[in-house]
């Protein structure tokens, strides 16, 4: 088993080994930055570790609001709702919307998070086609009875491939449907793609009172948490018709504080986001060149799939010479494609001269 000895970063230190590394979701290299990291240190020394009573009650203090208010901002929202994990942005979603929608539509492919959201709600789940808008319309025509009311969810960006989701074609495929609501896991999309960072909605330049987004401060964003921004009426209905997150502990204080420190970051820094897709378009450029098929999105994900190659050997080889790659094994988290996959995350703090090492060194071994 592999251990992380340092903060996420272009260069991070596992079991012992200082190595550059192109693993998890950390695209900005957050998680170790200094003011990040001081703003922490602030909150726990004024709040402890976290209330130790749930939001409901004396629960709420001053960081978890500015979170909250820094992140409105963020997505361009009247308001927003923060809790203690992306994962549980689905099931609030689906809870908060529950007297909207009769039978819910999923991705076959979906993130755990998005089926088990579906399954806590009793209603129907019907699976589509990976990406398949025409697979969705026959499912909806089969299933859907004409007093009902169709919810879609899926991820934004897959995690493992870094797939898109064809949101306008789901939206088109909607539109013949009566009050249709579609919902999107935007865990790997927030902080990362469209103009400002606010996620799938924005890449594709939509936005509707029928759409929306639970995302995550703990991935590119450098905090922890989940997010759903909205307006003022939507964000009071999740409070009331989901009790996640206010019959739970808030994210610890600490953790907080830090999160709103990287929203901070972002909002004075937004020039990031496009040094991070310069860095993304260099990798992949340089990965195609080598011959392999790999997609012109912004996306930080970059998924080798090669068939006739033993991609665990591969992830090992380049660990010794100092490079963190991730093999993914078929079957062992949501979206691998079949025989698995080696993930590359491209952060915007990686120089050139990591990328072009990496890229080397797989010409080498392949
Ligand atoms: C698509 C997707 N949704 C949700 C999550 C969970 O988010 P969090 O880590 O913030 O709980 C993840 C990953 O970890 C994910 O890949």
């Amino acid at each position: 088993m592999y251990l992380m000895e340092s903060a996420p970063g272009a260069r991070t230190v596992i079991s012992g080994k200082e190595v550059d590394y192109f693993c998890g979701t950390g695209y900005y290299g957050l998680q170790g930055h200094p003011e990040i990291i001081k703003a922490a240190c602030e909150a726990v020394s004024k709040y402890g570790i976290g209330s130790a009573t749930s939001r409901s009650g004396y629960g709420n203090n001053p960081v978890l609001l500015e979170v909250e208010e820094r992140a409105s901002k963020f997505f361009g929202e009247e308001s927003a709702l923060y809790y203690v994990s992306g994962y549980l942005g689905n099931s609030i979603l689906l809870q908060g919307l529950q007297d909207e929608y009769e039978i819910i539509f999923v991705d076959k492919e979906s993130h755990y998070s998005v089926i088990d959201g579906a399954s806590i709600t009793n209603k129907p789940l019907v699976l589509f086609a990976h990406l398949d808008a025409e697979d969705l319309r026959k499912k909806i025509r089969k299933h859907l009875k004409s007093s009902q009311r169709p919810l879609l969810i899926c991820d934004g960006i897959f995690p493992v491939t870094g797939e898109i989701s064809p949101i306008p074609e789901y939206l088109k495929v909607l539109e013949e449907f009566d009050e249709s609501i579609i919902c999107v896991d935007d865990a790997h999309a927030t902080g990362v793609i469209g103009e400002k960072g606010r996620g799938s909605f924005e890449y594709f330049g939509l936005r509707g009172k029928k759409m929306h987004s639970s995302g995550t401060l703990s991935k590119a964003l450098g905090g922890h948490g989940g997010i759903i921004a909205g307006d003022r009426e939507f964000i009071e209905k999740l409070r009331r018709k989901s009790n996640i997150p206010y019959s739970s502990s808030a994210v610890p204080t600490p953790a907080a504080a830090a999160t709103a420190k990287a929203l901070e970051i972002l909002d004075r820094k937004p020039e990031l986001i496009r040094k991070l897709w310069d860095k993304v378009f260099y990798a992949k450029k340089a990965l195609r060149d080598l011959g392999f098929d790999i997609n012109e999105t912004p996306v930080p994900i970059i998924c080798l799939h090669i068939k006739s190659a033993d991609l665990e050997a591969l992830q090992l080889e380049l660990f010794k010479k100092g490079i963190a790659v991730f093999y993914v094994a078929a079957g062992s988290y949501s979206g691998v494609p079949e025989g698995g996959a080696i993930r590359i995350a491209v952060f915007s703090t990686h120089t050139k001269e990591q990328i072009d090492r990496l890229v080397r060194e797989i010409k080498k071994l392949l």
